[in-house]
């Protein structure tokens, strides 16, 4: 991107918070004025929802940019913070978490069984020599133990890095290799699509790789066969025998919580790490206020995997240091049906759900009439997060799963950030759908141009970051250098463009004339036709907006006259017909619709409708593969369904993409 970026959607909808959920907010627009007359005052008052063992002397020490201590001098335990102290409130029989596994077996675990829990396993890692400053990993399904394993490392110091249990042999012993890990935490399998899946072979694969593993301790999830070897334990002959008493010992606000590995698009995955209190600070005020959170009465449902940060700070460590209950969900939105997460939302009576843009288009495609067969007139905030939510996707979520009554917050941020930065506040934010409109109180974001000079109001740009944060991470795990590289050296003193520390982790953004945010995909995604900067989540978001599409995916193409061109790939919703002339006609039409609602400038080049886009393991869409498809000369002319070619391509190229990442 060689300057800014282009501005040509514009989106004139908008709502207002709910009136009664306004009157009972958890936080009012005040926040935005005590952030901005003292920002490092600020956080030290929402530090103080933390139980510390001994305070901080300093909020924020940042002599030595970019690497930041947040609340020095402080110490505490997040375990103790997330459990002990609930029990001790006299709360112990709250539940903490509704467990759901996919078959539909059930678990309900409350606040003094979950410290019972995590007690017995700290008990087990101390007695396995494991202390503080070792690093341990989780390699789990969606079970309660993989919440308790986290917990239990957190209590005794011990630093987790939890790999998503999809990922392949290959890439867990890279991770378990990068942190020198003493013990992974494992299961024989979970149960995914009806059926149960192995993990066990692949954790025994990885550890022949790996010779800093002493000990693999295995739940007992689905009973399936497994090898047994000389450094397995069963965690039911451990844990489960365990004491349940464990004094939980304070540690330096700085002490490292966990390193969780991201793989971007190039290169070794990077180990972000996270440390103590800044971290369990914005996880834990970021959940409350930004999902208003009522601890007494909200049942609360995140539905991402623990592998993801999604999970670490909006499964176990904000929502468990708010003493909310929450629904944790083993299995796929598909099982036994696609009414599933409907029925798991009527079933408990889920008040605050959190999702992601992926699973809200897929829901999409399948129809309306599958919410439709459930009340859900228990939600009462909608969130999601990981993606740009296009406007027509916010909308279908809103009418047919909020049924027009819930505020909805588009939660930005990134693994790097640890918490939520850009977002609504419920009870006092006039959200426009698809934007993430501003910056939480505390933090501080912009849109600059690239001598990192703020964008004016309707302008485009990169999404920088221009002061520390709480949950930041603090280096990548092994590698200060390029921790600064890769989100230091972009702009700012870093780049040689005077004194600030500036962070760029890569998004695009712009702001429109009332200052709202709208997030605009990766950098490296932007499309450049006749000298113009496009970005693909603007194409993308105009043809969602056509009333047959459930989904696209656009990339630019070489072009011999442009540079670039605009290739779409579009999923059309369920009952949309495209065979034959219809889908050529289908086609023009969509061709014809985006250049009327952007601009000729952005009219596709070639459409191509598809069944399936190819995705990461976290649901983001594969760019760079759809790329290799849409420049592939042998394809020609290509533009519908019945043209299985591309869907082959795809097929190929996922395999080739080794997408475990
Ligand atoms: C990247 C970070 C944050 C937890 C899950 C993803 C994209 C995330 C949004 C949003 C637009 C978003 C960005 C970001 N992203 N949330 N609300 N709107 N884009 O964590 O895997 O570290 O990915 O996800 O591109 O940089 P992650």
């Amino acid at each position: 991107m060689s300057e800014t970026l282009e501005n040509l959607s514009s989106e004139t909808r908008k709502f207002p918070p709910p009136e009664a959920l306004a009157a009972e907010a958890n936080v009012t627009a005040d926040a935005y004025a005590q952030a901005d007359a003292d920002r490092l005052a600020f956080w030290a008052v929402q530090a103080e929802r933390l139980s510390w063992a001994k305070k901080w002397d300093q909020v924020l020490d940042w002599t030595n940019p970019p690497f930041a201590k947040w609340f020095l001098g402080g110490e505490l335990n997040i375990a103790y913070n997330c459990v002990d102290r609930h029990v001790e409130a006299g709360i112990g029989d709250r539940v903490a978490i509704h467990w759901e596994g996919e078959p539909g077996d059930t678990r309900t675990i409350t606040y003094a069984e979950l410290l019972k829990l995590v007690s017995q396993a700290a008990n087990t890692l101390t007695e396995l020599g494991v202390g503080a400053g070792d690093r341990v990993a989780i390699y789990l399904p969606m079970i309660p133990e993989a919440a308790v394993a986290m917990l239990a490392c957190a209590r005794i110091g011990a630093t987790h890095s939890v790999v998503f249990g999809g990922f392949s042999v290959d890439a867990l012993a890279t991770r378990i290799q990068d942190a020198d890990a003493k013990l992974v935490i494992t299961a024989d399998g979970g149960y995914r699509r009806g059926k149960p899946s192995a993990l066990k072979p692949t954790v025994d694969e990885a550890v022949a790789q790996c010779p800093s593993i002493e000990h693999v301790l295995v739940v007992r999830r689905t009973g399936q066969d497994v090898v047994w070897g000389e450094k397995d334990l069963w965690w039911h002959e451990t844990v489960e025998q365990a004491s349940p008493e464990h004094t939980a010992q304070p540690f330096d606000s700085e002490h490292p919580l966990f390193i969780l590995y991201t793989s971007g698009t190039t290169g070794k995955p990077k180990g972000i790490l996270h440390t103590t209190g800044g971290y369990l600070t914005q996880s834990s005020y970021t959940h409350w206020s930004v999902f208003d959170l009522k601890p007494e009465t909200d049942v609360y449902w995140c539905t991402a995997d623990i592998g993801w940060v999604t999970g670490h700070s909006y499964i176990v460590y904000g929502p468990l240091s708010n003493g909310a209950t929450q629904v944790m969900y083993e299995g796929t939105p598909d099982t036994p049906d696609r009414g599933r997460f409907w029925q798991l939302v009527d079933k408990y009576k889920v008040s605050i759900l959190y999702t992601a843009p992926t699973l809200i288009r897929t829901m999409m495609k399948w129809g309306d009439d599958i919410p439709a067969g459930y009340d859900l007139s228990s939600l009462r905030v909608l969130g999601s997060v990981g993606e740009p939510i296009n406007p027509e996707a916010w909308m279908w979520y809103r009418e047919n799963i909020g049924h027009n009554r819930t505020p909805i917050v588009d939660t930005w941020w990134q693994t790097e950030t640890g918490s939520m930065m850009i977002s609504p506040l419920p009870g006092v934010t006039a959200t426009k759908p698809g934007s993430a409109m501003t910056p939480l109180p505390g933090v501080t974001a912009d849109v600059v141009d690239d001598q990192a000079r703020s964008v004016p109001d309707g302008g485009g740009g990169f999404l920088v970051l221009r002061e520390p944060w709480p949950s930041m991470l603090r280096t990548i795990w092994g590698d200060d250098k390029r921790f600064i590289d890769t989100y230091w050296s972009r702009f700012g003193a870093g780049a040689g463009q005077g004194d600030d520390w500036i962070y760029f982790a890569g998004d695009g953004a712009k702001r429109d004339e009332d200052g709202a945010l709208w997030l605009l995909g990766r950098v490296d995604d932007v499309m450049l036709i006749s000298g113009h900067n496009i970005s693909t989540t603007e194409v993308e978001s105009a043809l969602v907006s056509h009333p047959s599409v459930a989904e696209s995916a656009v990339v630019g193409a070489t072009d011999a006259t442009t540079g670039q061109a605009i290739v779409a790939f579009v999923i059309p919703r369920g009952n949309v017909d495209t065979s034959g002339d219809k889908g050529e006609q289908l086609n023009v039409d969509l061709r014809n619709h985006v250049a009327k609602v952007l601009g000729p400038i952005a009219k596709p080049r070639q459409i191509m409708l598809v069944a399936e886009l190819p995705k990461t393991r976290s649901g983001k869409i594969m760019r760079r593969l759809l790329k290799d498809v849409a420049e592939n000369r042998s394809l020609g002319d290509v533009t519908t369904l019945q043209d299985s070619a591309v869907m082959d391509l795809i097929a190929e190229g996922m395999k080739s993409a080794k997408s475990e990442d």
